[in-house]
């Protein structure tokens, strides 16, 4: 009998939020060399040590076999940019699928790439399905994009799948898998139990965990201001440790908010590696935030999570996770940490298939792919 070539998958990571998706993916396909030939690109989106190389040596996820190095620009220069450098690579070496994951900028952009080759590279979407309705997010926009552009979409929960059947998306392309970043969650923690950051950075609990970087609450100078006077408030009641985005800092900065380093308890820090960053998150009494996948992280280790934002793309979290969307409202936001800091502590959730096994099961898909091509 012949023997069958591998199916050849090409995984594309850009920015920080897709480095703890694509690691478990890599992991099991390279564990299937027959069956698999997997291989990593790293747009470049993010590029300096805190916030990309750092998760590469954490979570041991392999030198990216290309780096396309295309680094920060506008939205269009910065698509633009991955989109001519990805290009080159389908061009000179065609994978039988391209593989994204999450909403940044590189996930739209390669997903356009690979669907306007000619033939069409297939592309498979991992996180698929996801909407907060608001298409004023540009993560938004991306998602919608790509998943019409997709030919294999994983989902993490069954709203995912209702919103790709309503956009007319045939049931048989959509593979409901669980979560991989719990996959990294939950293959992590032991280690980032170990972390000794609280004691490097004199870090005592309780205190809260706060991340801020959305554009749409750090570009927009009020946002930014109600947000910040909440924070003060709240600091009154309980330390709060801020890892700060670039983003953010840029804006501080030239907002002129925060940018007396914050009083004694709203404490402004460089932004922490994985390991450290879950150190805290699972330690802290209440985690405030405007990041997508630190709802999920929050609602799995069962720590309180308050999301800054009018919407959610991860509706899950608030029924079944620990997440309560609070908005940028001054008073909402206090009023809403108070009653976490009165209430008795958390409680671990589980969401269906959160299991720590969806790259397992995305893996047996393209298995059942491969074998059925050959
Ligand atoms: C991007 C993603 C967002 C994700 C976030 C996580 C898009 C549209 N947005 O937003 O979905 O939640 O990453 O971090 O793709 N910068 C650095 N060092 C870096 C990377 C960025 O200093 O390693 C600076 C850039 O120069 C830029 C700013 O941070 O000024 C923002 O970076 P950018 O890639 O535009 O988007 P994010 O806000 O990080």
């Amino acid at each position: 009998m012949k023997k069958r070539a591998p199916l050849r998958l090409l995984l594309v990571a850009g920015a920080r939020p897709n480095f703890m998706k694509v690691a478990p993916l890599l992991r099991e396909l390279r564990a299937r060399p027959g069956l698999f030939e997997a291989r990593l690109v790293h747009t470049g989106q993010h590029y300096d040590e805190a916030m990309s190389d750092i998760f590469f040596e954490e979570l041991e996820i392999p030198k990216p076999d290309i780096h396309l190095g295309v680094g920060s620009g506008s939205h269009a220069v910065q698509t633009a940019r991955i989109m001519e450098a990805f290009e080159k690579v389908l061009v000179a070496d065609r994978p039988d699928w391209v593989v994204v994951v999450g909403d940044v900028n590189s996930t739209l952009a390669c997903s356009v790439v690979a669907a306007k080759m000619s033939p069409p590279v297939r592309v498979a979407h991992v996180e698929a399905g996801l909407r907060s309705r608001d298409r004023s997010m540009p993560e938004e926009v991306n998602r919608v994009v790509t998943d019409a552009l997709s030919d294999l979409l994983f989902t993490t929960s069954p709203d995912a799948d209702v919103n790709l059947r309503h956009e007319g998306i045939e049931r048989r392309r959509i593979h409901r898998v669980g979560n991989v970043m719990i996959d990294t969650l939950r293959r992590f923690l032991a280690r980032a139990d170990s972390s000794d950051v609280m004691r490097r950075l004199g870090i005592a609990a309780p205190f809260a965990l706060l991340t801020l970087h959305r554009p749409s609450n750090v570009d927009d100078e009020a946002a930014l201001r109600r947000i910040f006077t909440a924070l003060e408030t709240v600091a009154q009641d309980i330390p709060i440790v801020f890892p700060v985005h670039p983003r953010t800092v840029k804006m501080m900065r030239e907002l002129g908010v925060g940018a007396d380093g914050g009083s004694g308890s709203l404490r402004l820090i460089e932004p922490l590696g994985y390991l450290d960053f879950l150190h805290l998150q699972k330690r802290a009494r209440l985690v405030l935030t405007d990041s997508g996948g630190i709802q999920e992280e929050a609602s799995i280790l069962g720590v309180p999570c308050l999301t800054l934002r009018e919407n959610t793309e991860r509706p899950i979290t608030t029924t079944r996770g620990t997440n309560v969307l609070v908005g940028s409202d001054t008073r909402a936001i206090v009023t809403a940490a108070r009653r976490i800091l009165r209430a008795r502590a958390r409680r671990p959730r589980s969401i269906p298939l959160w299991d720590g096994r969806a790259a397992g099961r995305i893996a047996a898909v393209f298995a059942r792919i491969a074998r059925e091509s050959s």
